[in-house]
C-alpha cells in the first residue's frame, strides 16, 4: 500500500501542496485532478522519490521511501509529464539501459522488451533512433520503459499525451487490466471522461490543497452530480468559460 501522509511541499511562502492525504490499496486506481498550477506533478515528484517534501511522510508497504530510495525505486514505474529520453539511443537500446538499472535479468529483458515492443506497435522502430520518433512513439516507449520490470506501483502523469485513439483505447483496458493484477495506481490527468471510467477513486486538488477525496460513486452522490465533469466544475471552476473565451476572442480582433 502506498501511504501519503500530511504532505507538504513549498518553493516559495505559498505551499504547492498543502496537507495532502491519500492512500493507494493494491488493485486500486487513484485519479488525481486539479487545475493547471494545482500541485499534482509536484505530489508526483514526491511520490517518486525525486523531491523531498517540506513536511510529511510518503510511507511505501509501511516504510518510508526516503529510506531505501534505490529499493522503492525497483518496485515502481513512472511516466513523466515530460520525459528526458536520450535522443542518441534507439527505443531498444534505452529499454534495454532501464531494464538493467532496474536488475532485471538478461534473457527475462530481453523477452519483455521484445513482446512489449510488439504490443505496443513499436517492434518495427526498434533500431531507430529517439530523436527520430514521433510525439506518441516517444510515449509508447515510456509506458513501455515503465511496465518493463513489472512493478508494483505505477505512477503516471497525463499518459495519454500525445498517443493516438487506438493507442489511448488500449492504454485504458490496460490500467484495467493491471489493477485486477493487484497493482496500485496513481493516474493524475486532465481528461476527466477517462479517469471517470478507469480510476475507482478520485482526489481533487486546487491551489495544492485537497477539496475532495473518496470513490467517484462516493463524489457523484455527495455532491449529488451526474458526473465527475460536474463535481470538478462544481468545486474547482472560477470562471464562466464561455465569458473567458469570448473575452479572448474580443482581444484577438480588437483593433
Ligand atoms: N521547480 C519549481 N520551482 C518553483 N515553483 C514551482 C516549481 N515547480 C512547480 N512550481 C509551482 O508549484 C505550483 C504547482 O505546480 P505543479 O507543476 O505541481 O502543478 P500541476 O498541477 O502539475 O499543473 P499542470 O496541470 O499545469 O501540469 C505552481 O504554482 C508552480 O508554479
Ligand atoms: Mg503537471
Amino acid at each position: 500500500m502506498l501511504d501519503v501522509r500530511s504532505l507538504v511541499k513549498c518553493y516559495s511562502s505559498v505551499p504547492a501542496v498543502d496537507n495532502v492525504n491519500f492512500a493507494i490499496h493494491p488493485g486500486q486506481v487513484l485519479g488525481y485532478l486539479g487545475p493547471n498550477g494545482s500541485g499534482k506533478s509536484t505530489t508526483v515528484k514526491i511520490i517518486t522519490g525525486l523531491m523531498e517534501p517540506t513536511r510529511g511522510q510518503v510511507l511505501f508497504q509501511g516504510c518510508n521511501i526516503r529510506e531505501d530510495l534505490a529499493s522503492y525505486k525497483r518496485v515502481i514505474g513512472y511516466v513523466p509529464e515530460e520525459a528526458n529520453l536520450y535522443p542518441f539511443l534507439s527505443g531498444l537500446e534505452y529499454l534495454e539501459l532501464v531494464g538493467r538499472l532496474r536488475d532485471l535479468p538478461g534473457p527475462l529483458l530481453t523477452k519483455r522488451a521484445g513482446s512489449l515492443l510488439q504490443l505496443f506497435s513499436m517492434h518495427p522502430h526498434r533500431h531507430t533512433a529517439i530523436s527520430a520518433y514521433s510525439k506518441g512513439m516517444r510515449q509508447r516507449i515510456l509506458l513501455i520503459s515503465a511496465l518493463i520490470h513489472n512493478p508494483d506501483l505505477l505512477i503516471f502523469d497525463e499518459p495519454l499525451s500525445g498517443l493516438d485513439v487506438t493507442s489511448a483505447l488500449i492504454f485504458r483496458k490496460l490500467v484495467d487490466g493491471l489493477s485486477r493484477e493487484g497493482k496500485m495506481i496513481f493516474y493524475c490527468s486532465h481528461v476527466l471522461e477517462v479517469v471517470e471510467k478507469v480510476c475507482t477513486h478520485v482526489t481533487i486538488l486546487q491551489k495544492g490543497k485537497q477539496l475532495a477525496c473518496g470513490t467517484i460513486d462516493d463524489l457523484r452522490s455527495f455532491q449529488a452530480m451526474p458526473s465527475l465533469e460536474a463535481v470538478f466544475s462544481h468545486l474547482v471552476q472560477e470562471v464562466d468559460t464561455e465569458e473567458s473565451a469570448q473575452a479572448i476572442v474580443d482581444a484577438v480582433i480588437s483593433t
